[in-house]
């Protein structure tokens, strides 16, 4: 048996690099995706191209397949692709053409999720804003303005795949794509239209002859041949509309996106590991990690409103490109278990068995005589020992253990043999120097925007409050309202002892109210309401007062039934408040003068080449909308490269004319939060459950893609709306630091160390240490500890008992050394004497 499936696994080596070669059929049944006639389990990750750069796609791929994904996936975005109707653009991060054919160099498939809407926490979910703007449009519906648009961008693309022969019926690495999304959440919201509108999709999508299956996500009616599939935090329990459809989950979410204002949520790997097991477990086939390599929502591509720069997602690679560890890699131990099952459960269908309360046992037994099973607690709390074919076998809380021969455990969710590697910025100070590691800015220049109506020959007078996204057709953040008003001394408003307030009710996101040129007040929505009331006190005096008014966006809604006409800006009313007999003065309906976008927008200012830029007298500090300039040397070395904020208040910047995102670090999570260092993996994960960030900036470190650094002379240009002290601005690099493991006497060994004979070897539990680079040796033992030690990595402690002897065995197997590996057994480590209680190894090292 052991050498049959050996030799299973080579053959599916073989098949998965030879099919990328040729033309292959792609189909499904019930059971799975059916590619060159044979059943796969597979393992996808989402990666959005436009959330990392060109240069960095390679690396996020290898480090993709060696995390043992077999697809990737990503979204197309219609909004980067065509900025404005019939011209396109498919050059730098948007050149979907090159990712998918770096996808397929590296021997991977390739899931094209075209939508057109998206979601995605992006900029109006993916759709361009003029769609809006068609006469007799309507958004998501069986509209045909809409579907002629909808029909035109999906052939773009298709046709685009063809060409390039990227569709795996034409020897490329596409297998699957998908077709609108998550529609059937909100669908009833559509009414009868809904129904013709999905069949209509469905069928425009089959016509367009791909080759390879389509999907609609979280669909449940969605018509033949569509796979309908699921999106969530668990998908165990989904069964898709037929069952001659294989059970799919296009999104297991590994985390969760982070908002303004709010602590950064995290899914601990014990728990994703769980999820996808039982998964797997539950007769699923194929998965996809939401997402596996977060990135970056660069410039003004993040949705929300209120989304961060930021979409690290808390995925196994980090916005940076950097591993997650041990989320990676205990995700990679949990891949390479489930391929050692893929052949008994692609013959058959599970057959799942209650082995006691919250206990059950799934078997997979092929007619050949291959079986595998997974065996499961989904209990809150209580460990486990269950019986299962005559043995025993522990499982803890919430967990899942694979047998791939249904009697050795090659794996249990819960027991975590990867190593955690810290990841921390590095300071590099902004000083001039001869240090290379330093980084050097020059001083700063600024331009001050000017307050109120600047463009006059774009300025426009309108009686009455407008909305503010149909206004600016989102070109810009910033659309100002603005209002003067003569008072004579003899006004009311003037009277001595009343305290005039404007009072403002804006419907999103934010608000500065300037009161005869001077800040007054200033208001912002959240993530969970947009809308905010304001009350500015003003200082008003005889003769001509202004009032001007910048409301901003903070990204665009990307979520929700007719998301696309949500609305922003000044709704109104705004009126005098305080008057000394009580009543109000309403200015809605006055005449009120807009410009949309600033003048150092239209300028040009963010390409840090045009513009006239002071640098005398004095730098402005703490003062509200001003541009700063200046120019940095990268730090030295390959390490991925950061900018703090601390210091500044929010706005937007950019590197040599790339827009790093909007940043905002004034945007301070509350400090009672449900925050904690560690989370209870056990039990139903939600976005609130595990959190981490409270009291602090959400955002504090913007990523600057190293290709788009030079050595020196690179320039910063940021535009502070707040007010902010530009020379607190400072930069860091982003490293991997301590590394840790903590392996117990029952863990399974790990699966780097079986071989092809794996079931026959008998292994010990194992601890493997390695540092992040091959470069890298093992340079100093922090913390060894063989008995009952607690803590995480980084705060590991001694418990009631330790053997003596460990420290010198870890020394000596692994200074010096890139890697090594350490029997966790009493033989030896020496004999901890801990009566009763399990030992595990703890090691904490630097590597250097
Ligand atoms: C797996 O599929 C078989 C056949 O459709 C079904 O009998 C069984 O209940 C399924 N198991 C689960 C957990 O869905
Ligand atoms: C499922 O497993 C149970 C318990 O082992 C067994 O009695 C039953 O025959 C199995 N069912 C199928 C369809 O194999
Ligand atoms: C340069 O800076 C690095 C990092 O701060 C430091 O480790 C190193 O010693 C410095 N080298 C010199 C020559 O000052
Ligand atoms: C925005 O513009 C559209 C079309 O131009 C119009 O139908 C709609 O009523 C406007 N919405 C608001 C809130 O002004
Ligand atoms: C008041 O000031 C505004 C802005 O400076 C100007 O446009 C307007 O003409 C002035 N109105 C009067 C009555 O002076
Ligand atoms: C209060 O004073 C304002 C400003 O003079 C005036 O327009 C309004 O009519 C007064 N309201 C009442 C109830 O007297
Ligand atoms: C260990 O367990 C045994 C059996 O349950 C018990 O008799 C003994 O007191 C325990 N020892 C300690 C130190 O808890």
């Amino acid at each position: 048996m052991a050498g049959s499936r050996a030799a299973a696994v080579v053959f599916l080596l073989l098949a998965a690099s030879a099919s990328l070669c040729t033309a292959v059929s792609v189909d499904y049944d019930g059971r799975a995706l059916v590619i060159d006639g044979k059943r796969r389990v597979l393992v996808s990750g989402s990666i959005h191209y436009p959330r990392s750069t060109p240069d960095m796609w390679p690396d996020l791929i290898k480090k993709s397949k060696e995390g043992g994904l077999d697809i990737i996936e990503t979204y197309v975005f219609w909004d980067m692709h065509e900025p404005v109707r019939g011209q396109y653009d498919f050059t730098e991060r948007k050149d979907l053409v090159k990712f998918v054919k770096l996808v397929a160099e590296a021997g991977l498939y390739l899931h094209l999720r075209i939508g057109p809407y998206v979601c995605a926490e992006w900029n109006y979910g993916g759709f361009p804003l003029w769609l809006h703007f068609l006469p007799g449009i309507q958004l998501r519906t069986d509209n045909d303005v809409y579907k002629a648009e909808m029909q035109r961008f999906t052939a773009k693309i298709v046709g685009m795949m063809k060409q390039n022969n990227l569709y795996a019926s034409q020897g490329g690495p596409i297998v699957l794509s998908q077709i609108e999304n998550e529609y059937g959440n909100i669908d009833w919201q559509y009414g009868s239209s809904a129904k013709p509108y999905i069949d209509w999709a469905a069928q425009m999508a089959t016509s367009m002859n791909t080759g390879v299956p389509w999907v609609m996500c979280q669909q449940n009616n969605a018509p033949d041949p569509m796979i309908n599939t699921c999106n969530g935090f668990y998908c165990d329990q989904f069964t898709p509309n037929s069952p001659s459809k294989p059970k799919f989950w296009t999104e297991l979410w590994s985390g969760w996106f982070s908002a303004w204002g709010n602590p950064v949520p995290y899914r601990p790997v014990e728990d994703v590991a769980f999820a996808a097991a039982r998964f797997y477990q539950n007769n699923g086939t194929l998965l996809n990690y939401y997402m596996y390599h977060g990135g970056t929502n660069f410039a003004r591509t993040s949705g929300g409103p209120f989304i961060t720069t930021s979409y690290d997602y808390d995925s196994p690679i980090d916005e940076y490109g950097l591993l997650r560890q041990p989320k990676w890699g205990h995700l990679k131990d949990l891949h390479k278990a489930i391929k050692l099952c893929e052949e008994a459960m692609v013959s058959t269908v599970g057959n799942t068995t209650s082995l006691g309360q919250n206990l059950e046992v799934t078997v997979y037994r092929a007619e050949s005589g291959e079986c595998a099973a997974f065996l499961a607690n989904f209990d809150w709390q209580l460990d486990a020992t269950v019986t299962f074919n005559g043995n025993s076998y522990d499982l803890p809380a919430w967990s899942v253990s694979i047998l791939p021969d249904c009697k050795n455990v090659v794996y249990n969710t819960a027991k975590v043999n990867a190593i955690t590697a810290l990841t921390k910025f590095v300071p590099q100070t902004s000083q001039s120097g001869s240090n290379s590691s330093v980084v050097s800015l020059s001083s700063w220049s600024w331009f001050k925007e000017p307050v109120g109506i600047s463009l006059n020959k774009e300025a426009f007078v309108l009686p009455g409050l407008v909305e503010q996204i149909n206004t600016t057709a989102d070109k810009s953040d910033f659309l100002w309202y603005s209002l003067s008003i003569d008072l004579n001394a003899n006004d009311p408003l003037l009277k001595e002892g009343s305290q005039i307030l404007l009072h403002l009710d804006s419907v999103g996101h934010g608000l500065y109210a300037f009161v005869n040129g001077d800040l007054a007040g200033s208001g912002k929505g959240s993530s969970s309401n947009n809308k905010f009331s304001m009350d500015v006190p003003m200082n008003l005096e005889p003769g001509n007062n202004t009032i001007d008014l910048l409301c901003l966006t903070v990204g665009l809604s990307n979520y929700g039934a007719f998301f696309d006409t949500y609305t922003a800006g000044i709704g109104g009313p705004v009126q005098f408040k305080g008057l000394a007999n009580g009543s109000t003065i309403d200015l809605s309906s006055q005449q009120w003068t807009y410009q949309v976008g600033l003048k150092g927008e239209q300028l040009g200012l963010s390409n840090g080449v045009s513009g006239q830029w002071d640098s005398q007298p004095a730098l402005p500090k703490n003062t509200p909308l001003t541009w700063y300039k200046t120019t940095f040397s990268a730090p030295a070395g390959n390490s991925p490269v950061a900018i703090d904020f601390t210091g500044m208040g929010k706005g937007h910047a950019w590197v040599n004319g790339h827009g790093i995102g909007r940043y905002w670090p004034a945007n301070v999570a509350p400090s009672n939060g449900n925050c904690a260092d560690t989370c209870n993996y056990r039990g139903s994960y939600s976005n609130n459950k595990c959190l981490k960030g409270c009291g602090k900036p959400t955002q504090q470190q913007y990523h600057v893609p190293r290709s788009w650094l030079k050595p020196t002379g690179n320039t910063l240009v940021v535009l502070e709306e707040i007010g902010g002290d530009p020379t607190m601005i400072s930069f860091a690099t982003r490293e991997l630091g301590l590394i840790c493991g903590k392996v117990s006497e029952n863990y399974p060994a790990p699966l780097d160390l079986w071989d092809s004979n794996y079931l026959t070897r008998v292994t010990k539990p194992t601890l493997l240490l390695e540092c992040p680079s091959p470069s890298q040796v093992i340079k100093r033992l922090q913390f060894v500890s063989f008995g009952n030690p607690h803590g995480g990595c980084g705060g590991y402690t001694h418990g009631r008992c330790r053997s003596k002897r460990a420290r010198r065995v870890i020394h000596r197997a692994c200074t010096g050394k890139t890697k090594c590996s350490i029997d966790v057994t009493v033989e030896n480590l020496g004999d901890p004497n801990c009566e009763n209680v399990t030992k595990s190894l703890a090691v904490e090292a630097f590597c250097g």
